[in-house]
């Protein structure tokens, strides 16, 4: 669906994107993650033919993105990180306007849009003003407003950023309500926990690279080395210190709440090996897992550090 290949885009003599690579699926929700100026808007806006590129391709659908404006703006909907102001326009007449730039005729459109503000559950909001619209409110707008021309692809920029918990769960709605239209989805965010429950695959940016990709779970499984491993015993417990600290694969022993918590890089092969070898010397292990990892451990190991909220 989304094709990017050695993507290069500079300000001047700033280098906001060396040699991107992307490969998104129809179908897919795509997670873009990465640091404050990591180069997500940048690639966001390119993708949506709204920003010229050094070099590089982009094809969405085998639409040339870079050089195919006009098509491109047909097949995609971009939602903005920031919602402009819209002074004495109601929701009607605000997405009206933005139906007329795609050369819809109210008439034409009406019952679309009708259909698109119950879709981000606005339907009781016709008549207001768009400025008097809470953030959440406005961002779903946003949405409908993107899907008017009934875009393949829809580019949200940090669409959850600002919405409190109960705003954030419509948000998550709305996707899951999109994913069964077939869209593909990218959506670029700081809150890493929620991005693992929307997407289904996450790319983490930094400073105009693609450092991870893949799906969710691939991810995880990648991070799992981070987290520690938990091993309850019963008997020989001494046995089993030893043996960890003798171990290649562990760096740190320690006993918590009368586990032993360990970090033990290896994948679940070894940690079977691991087993059998405690077993055959006597250890008794009554319990052994790992702390479950989550997004925001994946992207600080990967991004050294350098990431985090906004
Ligand atoms: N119009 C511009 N002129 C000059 N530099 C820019 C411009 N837009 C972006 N940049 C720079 O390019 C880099 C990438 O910016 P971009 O907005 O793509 O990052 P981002 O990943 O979206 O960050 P954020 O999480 O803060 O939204 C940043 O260092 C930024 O300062
Ligand atoms: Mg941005």
């Amino acid at each position: 669906m989304l094709t990017i290949n050695k993507l290069n885009k500079s300000y001047g003599r700033f280098k906001a994107l060396t040699d991107l690579d992307l490969h998104i699926e129809r179908g897919d929700i795509f997670g873009f993650i990465g640091p404050n100026g990591a180069g997500k808007t940048t690639t966001m806006k390119i993708v949506c033919g709204l920003l010229s590129a050094d070099s590089g391709e982009v094809y969405v659908d085998g639409i040339d993105a870079l050089r195919e404006n006009s098509k491109i703006k047909r097949k995609v909907g971009y939602v903005p990180d920031f919602f402009g102001v819209y002074d004495n326009l109601k929701v009607m007449e605000y997405m009206y306007f933005f139906a007329s730039m795609y050369g819809y005729s109210q008439k034409d459109i009406k019952d679309t849009i009708l259909g698109l503000l119950e879709l981000v559950n606005l339907s009781d909001k016709q008549d207001s003003y768009v400025d008097g619209l809470s953030r959440g409110m406005k961002q779903r707008l946003c949405v409908a407003r993107a899907l008017i021309h009934d875009p393949d692809l829809l580019v949200l920029d940090e669409p959850a950023s600002g919405l409190d918990p109960r705003a954030r769960f419509e948000f998550k709605e709305i996707l899951k309500n999109l994913g069964e239209l077939d869209k593909t989805i990218i959506i670029s965010s700081h809150i890493l926990p929620e991005l693992s429950e929307m997407c289904n695959t996450i790319g983490i940016m930094e400073k105009g690279h693609l450092i991870a990709a893949g799906n969710v779970e691939d991810i995880m499984r990648q991070s799992m080395g981070i987290a520690p491993l938990h091993i309850e015993v019963v008997k020989n417990e001494d046995v089993a210190v030893k043996v960890l600290k003798e171990s290649p694969l562990v760096e740190k022993v320690s006993i918590r709440d009368n586990m032993i918590v360990t970090t033990f890089t290896g994948d679940d092969l070894e940690i079977a090996n691991l087993v059998k070898r405690l077993t055959d010397l006597d250890v008794g292990i009554c319990k052994i897992f790992r702390e479950k990892g989550n997004l925001e451990s994946v992207f600080l190991e990967i991004t050294g550090n350098e990431g985090g909220a906004k």
